[in-house]
Formats: structure tokens, sequence, C-alpha cells
């Protein structure tokens, strides 16, 4: 690996948003990145849908609300966050005094960026009695413009726990959103956003995919659309859906979510069979491009020099934390 100054690292992760640094091929990363965690006393995070090498570094593994909590809870000095940005921003919001770090600054969201702040303030204008609950695939902008944030674990329970009277905001995923106002009953004004990801499938392939497996149950997340949600034998967060399939009698699974997750599920049960269900197209758009971004290279360059580093603005992290934490609070009160 050549030598890097930290000046030109930081001009360099401006340019590129990741460090652009060569590394030895024959260096063990497995290893190095092990050496990393316990000389920095830095713990690892990582989301489901990270490539299968950083999930088995990962100290932790998990889905949104699993992520969030533990980075409440550790102790390490450094968090490194092997997911997106949106992530990643949400570990340094409730820790303020832990260097939080992402392997690849760009890696962002989709589902994040269909809500600009500014046209996002305009349309909480327009329903000024509504109480708002977003998503946590959101900015820490509109996180501050929320009341309650929510994950797909615990969205159900936190719309639930709105008084009937409340009218609600729900943000910034219309599918999510429309799920829940079919599983709750509550009529909730939408927010017009998706993730490119879930919104790929075709149904029209998951059907010929189904009469060639007619055993295989179809389990998907609640961010896909309505017509796969609809023909689905199970909904759930990847928490969930990792759960399911452990726990689920049937031996085959067509699986309506980023493909990051099969690594998990063909993990706890070898014995089954976990078929990605297939985007609208020849692309590889189940693959969420964003979460992609992250390498076990980049990964290992992110420990050693401690960069690209989250920081953010006092006054916003406060106000983006207080709907955070009303969400870990009433997550908590479910046993969540
Ligand atoms: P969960 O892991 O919380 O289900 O979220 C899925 C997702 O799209 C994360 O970006
Ligand atoms: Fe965002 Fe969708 Fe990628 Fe998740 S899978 S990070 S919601 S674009």
């Amino acid at each position: 690996m050549g030598d890097i100054h930290i000046g030109e690292a930081k001009e360099n992760i401006s340019n590129r948003g990741f460090l652009d640094v060569e590394v030895d091929p024959t260096i063990d990363l497995f290893g190095e990145i092990e050496r990393l965690k316990k000389e920095k006393n830095a713990i690892v995070l990582a989301h489901y849908y990270q490539e299968p090498d950083i999930q088995d570094v990962a100290d932790y593994i998990g889905d949104s609300l699993g992520l969030a909590q533990k980075a409440e809870k550790t102790d390490a000095d450094i968090i490194v966050f092997a997911g997106v940005h949106f992530m990643a921003e949400t570990a340094k919001i409730l820790n303020p005094n832990k260097k939080v770090l992402l392997p690849d600054l760009k890696a962002g969201c989709s589902l994040a960026d269909s809500a600009p702040p500014d046209l996002f303030r305009q349309f909480k204008a327009q329903h000024p009695d509504h109480l708002v609950i977003s998503y946590i695939n959101c900015t820490a902008d509109i996180k501050a413009l929320s009341d309650i944030i929510c994950t797909s674990s615990n969205a159900e329970k936190i719309v639930e726990s709105i008084p009937v009277d409340q009218p609600i905001i729900f943000a910034p995923d219309k599918n999510l959103g429309s799920y829940l106002i079919k599983k709750t009953g509550r009529n909730m004004v939408l927010w017009n956003g998706a993730c490119m990801v879930h919104e790929i499938f075709s149904l029209e392939k998951i059907t010929r995919l189904k009469i060639r497996h007619p055993q295989a149950k179809i389990i998907a997340h609640p961010e896909c659309e309505e017509p796969i949600l609809r023909i689905a034998d199970f909904i759930g967060s990847t928490t969930g859906l990792l759960k399911y399939s452990q726990e689920d009698d049937a031996k085959e699974y067509i699986v309506a979510t980023e493909t990051g997750i099969l690594h998990q599920m063909q993990k706890a049960r070898p014995d089954k069979t976990f078929i990605p269900a297939p985007p609208d197209n020849s692309c590889a758009c189940n693959d969420c491009p964003h979460m992609k971004l992250n390498t076990l290279e980049k990964l290992y360059l992110c420990m050693e020099y401690e960069l690209p580093e989250i920081t953010m603005n006092e006054q916003l992290r406060l106000a983006a934390r207080k709907p955070i934490e009303r969400m870990l609070e009433i997550s908590a009160k479910y046993g969540l």
C-alpha cells in the first residue's frame, strides 16, 4: 500500500468520496481489519445489504433498527459503519463524541434523496396540524423536521402509538406508507418517495418463477410496490425476513429485497434454497448500487486512516436526535 499523508488523504476523499489508495493485494484484509478493531477500539456495524465479505468481518449485522440500537449502546471509540450515509449519520446523531466512519461517503440512498428538505418543509407547511412520522431512510434535515422516526421493523407499532384523531404525514416511502395504511387503517398523507431497488421487481417474472417453483414462498420487504406485496406470503424488514426464513417450514423462498440478505439466509439455513426475486430487466438492479459502493478494501483503508468521517452541525444533530429518541423509546416499550 502506498504511503499517504492525512492532508492528502482528506483532499483525496473530498474529490472521490473514499480513499483512492492502492491496497497491496497480498495483505490479509480480514486479519488487518481484526487488528485495527482491537488497536483502535473500533466496532464494525454492517447492514444485511453489504457484500458477504463485509458481513463476515462485521461485529454486528442488522437491519436499520438493530443498527441504530447497537450504535446507541456501543462503548467503542470508533464506529465503522458499513452501510449507507443516513445510517452512519444516525449513528453520529446518537454518538456526538465518537468518531463515525463510512468507507465510501457517496454511499447514499435513492429513497433519502427523494425528499429534498426545502420541498418537504413546504409540504409540511401545507398540513400544519399533522404529526410527521419519517422512515429512518432520510437525511438528518428531514429527521429534524419530523416528530418520530420509524424503521420497517417498528413502523406499525409507531403508527399505532399515535392517538387515532391525530392526522399523520408519513415520509418519504410511499410504498411502506401505503402498506401501513392497509395494516393499521390509519389514513396518512404520504410523501411521494420510493427506493430504486425495491421498485424494480417484476410481478410477471416473479409469477413465472413461482410457476417453476410451486412450493416456494414469496417473502418481500414493505418497500416493494403493492402488486408484489399482494402476492407475498410474508412481508417484513430484513431482520423479519431472515427470522421468518429460519423458522418457517418451507424449503424454498423467492426473496423480494436487496440480494445481500441472501448471504445470512443461506448461512443460517444451508438446507434451504433462496432465490432472488428478478428485476424487470436484465440488470443486477436488485443489488443496491449505494450499499455496494463499500468494499472490503475501502473498509480497511477507512479504518487505517480513520477517514472518511461523518461530521454534523450540532444544532441539526440535536434537532434530528429527538425523533430518533422517541422511536427508540417506543421500540423499547414494545420489546422491539
Ligand atoms: P431494513 O433493514 O431496516 O429492513 O431496511 C431496508 C433498507 O432498505 C435499508 O436501506
Ligand atoms: Fe436506499 Fe433502497 Fe439502497 Fe436501501 S436499498 S439504501 S432504501 S436505495
